[in-house]
């Protein structure tokens, strides 16, 4: 059976803590017998556990585990029916398997959910942790940092519906969060920055570090440099990719090496954009039909793809890619002939194989 390899439940479920512990553990935290038996009656949460430091940033093993209990909790949504995992499921890289994600009453989301899983540290690439207001977070990049994108996802009448006032409200009588805001923020006054903070703090703690492509590369942190080797098929992947994709989706693959240089790039889906992306959030045509240049790691877990999830498996992706690409004013230049024109990779039988089989094996952890 294949997996892919996210560590935010392992983390948080304490008895492989160390695995991911890179420097030292910090200070442990500890229940009292009372406070573990009310718990107890609801969640089931490690004993003890260790703050940890992944990928050299500071986690609060608090904060996170009470952002982990929000992230599954239904009262964030107006309606009571969905939580951020119902759109976000951790066997799927947190992202969903629908074209557009169900939120409350019933309503389709605007666009394809986002998976979270799916960098070498969640931390490192949208965290306020050293690099506030860095963020480019939604496929139009409308949130520049994780706090204003929660905000905003509760706010959407689409997904949740909720002000944080109301989510504070509802949760603040609950015994089980009077325990675990009290071990997060050391108060029993829940305010809303704590609500954001901690959700925060759970997404930090996801990382996706340890497939195959990482451990060839050398570059695993969990168990050293060890003997794995791509098949044929996947190696004529890795080439493809490297040729023709990484320039704008490498950071998505491997963080030290990055060979991406923009983030954002209109890839010649449609000729009209039916969903302007950033050119609705900069106010400029020359933007229309601009979107985020989505992380391909664990890509094979994600799909239905693209922002409208247009295309159901990866081989439409890359047939599309090799014949599809369609004439737009804003089209990328690296996806344009030298006469301008849409690019075609006429990628060959074996070229398409490839891609997949790299996708599908190499870029995750089996
Ligand atoms: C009803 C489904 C739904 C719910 C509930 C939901 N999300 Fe999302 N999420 C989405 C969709 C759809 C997108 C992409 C939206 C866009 O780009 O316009 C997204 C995008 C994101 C992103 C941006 C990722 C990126 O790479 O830019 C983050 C982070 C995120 N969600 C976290 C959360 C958190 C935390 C919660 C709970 C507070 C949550 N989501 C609740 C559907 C949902
Ligand atoms: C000019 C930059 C650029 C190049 C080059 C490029 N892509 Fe993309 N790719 C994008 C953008 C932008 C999107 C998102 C488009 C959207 O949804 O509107 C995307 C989306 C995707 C997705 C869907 C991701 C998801 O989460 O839904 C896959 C898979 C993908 N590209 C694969 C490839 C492959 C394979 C190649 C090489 C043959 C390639 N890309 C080359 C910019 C690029």
């Amino acid at each position: 059976m294949t997996r892919a390899l996210l560590f935010s439940a392992v983390i948080l479920l304490g008895s492989c803590a160390k695995d991911i512990v890179t420097e030292r553990s910090i200070r442990t935290i500890k229940y009292s017998d009372e406070e573990y038996e009310d718990l107890s009656q609801l969640l089931s949460l490690p004993r003890d556990f260790d703050n940890y430091i992944a990928n050299g940033v500071f986690n609060s093993a608090t904060r996170a585990t009470l952002g982990r209990v929000l992230f599954y909790d239904k009262n964030l949504s107006k309606d009571g029916t969905v939580s951020c995992g119902s759109c976000h499921h951790q066997d799927l890289a947190f992202a969903d398997n629908a074209e557009l994600s169900t939120g409350i009453y019933g309503r389709k989301t605007d666009r394809n959910s986002l998976a979270l899983g799916v960098f070498r540290s969640f931390a490192d690439e949208y965290g306020s942790n050293g690099r506030p207001g860095e963020a480019s977070l939604f496929w139009d990049l409308r949130a520049n940092s994780t706090q204003l994108q929660i905000e905003s996802t509760m706010a959407n009448e689409k997904e949740m519906g909720i002000q944080l006032e109301e989510v504070v409200s509802r949760i603040e009588g609950q015994r089980h969060y009077q325990i675990l805001f009290d071990k997060a923020f050391e108060t029993n006054k829940i305010e809303d920055h704590m609500v954001l903070t901690a959700l925060e703090n759970f997404m930090q703690s996801m990382s996706s570090g340890n497939s195959k492509f990482d451990q060839v590369a050398g570059i695993n942190q969990f168990n050293g440099a060890s003997q794995v080797f791509m098949t044929d098929i996947e190696n004529i992947g890795h080439k493809i990719f490297s040729a023709n994709c990484a320039s704008c989706h490498g950071k998505a693959i491997n963080l030290f090496t990055s060979q991406q240089s923009q983030i954002m790039a209109n890839n010649g889906l449609e000729s009209e954009s039916r969903d302007r992306g950033f050119g609705d959030v900069s106010g400029n045509e020359e933007n229309d039909g601009m979107f985020k240049i989505p992380s391909l790691r664990n890509i094979a877990l994600t799909g239905p793809y693209m922002h409208d999830g247009r295309f159901a498996k990866l081989s439409d992706v890359i047939d599309f890619y090799s014949e599809g690409i369609q004439s737009h004013k804003n089209l990328n230049t690296e996806l344009r002939d030298e006469n301008g024109h849409p690019r075609k990779f006429n990628f060959t039988d074996e070229d398409k194989e490839g891609l997949i089989a790299f996708f599908t094996h190499a870029d995750r952890y089996e």
